[in-house]
């Protein structure tokens, strides 16, 4: 990523949500009335036609293929994990990486509870510019935390911004780590374990280390690894995986516990039905939902 641009590939997710938001109800995986006004408008008036809509999805499947679907189910398992974890007593939202996230907005749970956006400073700064433009439901205790993970530690960012350590927080990873480092990954998960309250949760997804290093050749794969963000410095780059058969280990070596690990395969079959199921969900990334473990 340049220094003080904002993140591209927040865009292109926000995109995907808006493209999914347009089919009806009873056909789309995830529902963000927002995602649209957040896009640039060159995406926004392309998408305006039936047909137009058709040739953005061969286009985007051939770039990467099942990464519609696949950013929509993650959306929506997402959204369910927020669903459960405010049920099950959760008390504040760290959304980190959060883009162009709008559930602070658009999930009803979390309407009362304090959600913390983090991320660059730049594409928060995108946001709210955005933001402006758009009627927005009332809320109050959303705050927003800038970060460069690779730089900043997460304690001395949130320690700014009011986030209370001792209550049952979620934390939410969505779309971030292969971005990064090890050192900032371990360094961001090592908070979570040690610096909340008892019951917490993370969600994470990551990119399988088989697509980075090459052994694997999934369609999806391969056109990562064809891509000016695996190649090129210049742009936000694919740089870290992990190993999918190791991450129960991964976990408990960093004091969470599994609590489910989804892969493409796993949400499709939880979410795609009927004229859904001819829908191809990409394969690379794994899906992670993992507790701290109980600190006594
Ligand atoms: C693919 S986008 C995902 C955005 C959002 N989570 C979503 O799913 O819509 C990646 C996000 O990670 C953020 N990001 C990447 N590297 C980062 C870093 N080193 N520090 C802070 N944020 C970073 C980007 O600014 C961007 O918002």
């Amino acid at each position: 990523m340049k220094d003080g641009k904002a993140s591209y590939s927040a865009e292109i997710i926000a995109a995907m949500r808006a493209l999914e938001s347009r089919k009806p109800e009873h056909l789309r995986i995830c529902y963000d009335p927002y995602a649209r006004h957040l896009i640039r408008s060159r995406f926004r008036k392309v998408a305006q036609t039936k047909l137009i809509t058709k040739l953005i999805y061969w286009f985007v499947e051939r770039k990467g293929p099942g990464l519609p679907a696949g950013i929509a189910a993650r959306t929506r398992y997402i959204d369910d994990i927020v669903k459960q974890e405010v049920a099950n007593g959760t008390k504040q939202v760290v959304i980190m990486g959060a883009g162009l996230d709008m559930r602070a907005f658009r999930l009803k749970e979390l309407k009362d509870i304090p959600v913390f956006e983090v991320d660059f400073p730049a594409t928060q700064q995108l946001k709210q510019r955005k933001l402006e433009s758009i009627e927005l439901p009332e809320r109050n205790q959303l705050h927003y935390v800038p970060i460069d993970f690779m730089k900043d530690e997460l304690s001395e960012v949130l320690a700014k911004s009011g986030y209370d350590h001792s209550i049952k927080t979620l934390f939410i990873w969505e779309g971030v780590t292969m971005y990064l480092n090890a050192e900032s990954v371990d360094s961001t998960l090592a908070f979570v374990a040690s610096n909340t309250g008892t019951g917490t949760t993370v969600y994470f997804d990551y990119l399988m280390q088989s697509v980075l290093d090459g052994r694997c050749n999934y369609p999806e794969a391969v056109a990562v690894r064809n891509t000016a963000s695996f190649n090129s410095d210049g742009v936000e780059k694919y740089s870290y995986g992990i190993e999918d058969s190791s991450v129960e280990q991964f976990l408990s070596q960093r004091k969470f516990k599994l609590l489910e690990h989804m892969t493409g395969e796993s949400l499709k079959e939880r979410y795609f039905h009927g004229e859904n199921a001819k829908r191809y969900v990409f394969r690379i990334c794994g899906f992670v939902h993992a507790q701290i473990q109980s600190q006594v």
